[in-house]
């Protein structure tokens, strides 16, 4: 199978998957591994395992040029916000692999009143919202398919709080492949599990929370010979690492002060330190913005853990309980590669109530934007960061919404009707509610009503 989109297929570059390893993340371990090997974890120690590239400096004018240019290709390897950047994922060796849905290419926008909200001069969010299948999974799922394809392995399998098994979805369904989807029951937004549906993929819906579901499919993973398509997959974070490559690239290549994103498993923020070190090495970056994870409250093992200098390893969250759903995740696998990502950084965990992750989510739709409510968690933690002085007024600071404002529409009805109650049954307060009113079919009533609305 060839390439999807016009245009002939462009070749791969000179760096090849013969250079390149599968390594464990465990600094202890560090044992390496064949880079078609399937495994997800170190055979060895059990650690969490990464594909290490060795880039070396000396290339970086060349890269950034040939990146330039490419944005006036029409080849789909080119148009593709992930492989424009493929000399970072020389995993892939020959373009045949690859099924791309022009994933990336995503906005880098200025919302000068969510800027206001969160006590900051200027905010940027990059929206991973705008991807093909409407979140920031896309730019790993079209690189964790083309692993699979390169591996022949003809089914994929996802545990998902539902926008993992939309992306995948979408993506095993462009490259032929039989996807299957496990999600809890009850508790993903109506916009993912319709996805899901809607692209084909054998959809099974279990009767237990994230973590539980993720335990029991990566053992029948291994037993059925299914290629995983968690972020626990390298491939995934690797695809996943371009946002803040393309998202440097809208900036001229240089750095914010911090970027902020929501943290549910941690692969995001894991990818997206990965993507910059990657940058540094490279000599295209001189320095490394510091990090923010932002979690919800009622699911925050891995705020707890850096909070408590005390706390070695991170203590899972029984029952996680959030109207974000797609970060209600207790037992995040990706901590370790995260906690390194932080603190390499310089970076912070920050913690937001349900309440302040509505209304940070309705002051991003009034900025005439809007995003689902786990990626309004980093205007929340923004908010609260600058408050406390962590942040400065004046930081040059890069958001990533990482889901689209239809995903959970539910969510926004209820808010703007007043009936939004958190998970325990608290009512939350509709601060920026915006009431749909009912007026009957009278063009004097409806004139008489619309003079009355403050201009
Ligand atoms: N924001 C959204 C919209 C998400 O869907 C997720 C994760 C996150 C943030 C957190 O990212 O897990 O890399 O820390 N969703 C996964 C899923 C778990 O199954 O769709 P993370």
């Amino acid at each position: 199978m060839e390439v999807f989109g016009r245009g002939r297929l462009s070749a791969y570059p000179e760096t090849s998957s013969m250079s390149v390893d599968l390594a464990c993340f465990d600094p202890r371990c560090r044992k390496r591994y064949g880079i078609d090997e399937v495994i997800y974890q170190c055979p060895a120690c059990g650690g969490l395992l990464e594909v290490d590239n060795r880039f070396g400096a000396g290339r970086a004018e060349q890269l950034c040029g040939l990146w330039t240019r490419r944005r006036s290709s029409r080849d789909p390897l080119d148009v593709s916000g992930v492989w424009r950047y493929r000399e970072t994922l020389p995993f892939v060796s020959k373009t045949a692999n690859v099924v791309t849905l022009q994933e990336g290419n995503t906005p880098l926008l200025d919302a000068p009143r969510a800027a206001d909200y969160g006590g900051l001069k200027r905010l940027q969010l990059k929206h991973q919202g705008y991807n093909p299948s409407g979140s920031f999974k896309d730019n790993g799922m079209t690189a964790g398919v083309a692993q699979a394809r390169k591996l022949g392995l003809p089914r994929v399998a996802c545990v998902s709080t539902g926008n993992t098994s939309a992306s995948m979805a979408a993506y095993a369904a462009a490259a032929g492949l039989q996807a299957i989807v496990f999600i809890p029951h009850g508790n993903i937004a109506y916009g993912k599990l319709a996805q899901a549906l809607e692209y084909g993929a054998r959809t099974i819906q279990v009767k237990a929370n994230f973590d539980q579901i993720l335990a029991l499919v990566r053992r029948l993973a291994e037993d059925l010979g299914i290629y995983l398509l968690n972020s626990i997959n390298p491939f995934r974070i690797e695809g996943q690492k371009t946002i803040v490559i393309e998202m440097l690239d809208q900036r001229g290549w240089q750095p914010p002060d911090w970027i902020v994103l929501p943290g549910g498993n941690l692969g995001n923020v894991s990818a997206l330190g990965k993507g910059l070190r990657e940058l540094k090495q490279l000599g295209i970056i001189d320095r490394l913005p510091k990090i923010v994870v932002v979690q919800a409250e009622g699911t925050a093992p891995f705020y707890k853990l850096m909070r408590n200098p005390g706390q070695m390893e991170i203590q899972n969250v029984e029952n996680p309980e959030t109207l974000a759903t797609a970060i209600r995740i207790g037992a995040p696998v990706s901590w370790t590669k995260a906690r390194f990502e932080i603190e390499n950084s310089g970076g912070r965990v920050e913690c937001v109530t349900e309440q302040e992750i509505a209304d940070a989510k309705a002051i991003i739709g009034r900025c005439g934007i809007g995003c689902e409510p786990a990626s309004a968690a980093t205007l929340a933690g923004i908010r609260k960061l600058t408050a406390s002085g962590g942040i400065g007024k004046s930081d040059d600071v890069v958001a990533i919404l990482t889901g689209h404002l239809l995903k959970d529409p539910d969510y926004i009805y209820r808010y703007h009707t007043d009936k939004l109650e958190a998970p325990n049954g608290t009512k939350l307060t509709s601060t920026y509610g915006n009431q749909p009113v009912v007026l009957p079919n009278d063009a004097k009533k409806i004139a008489e009503f619309l003079d009355k609305l403050p201009s």
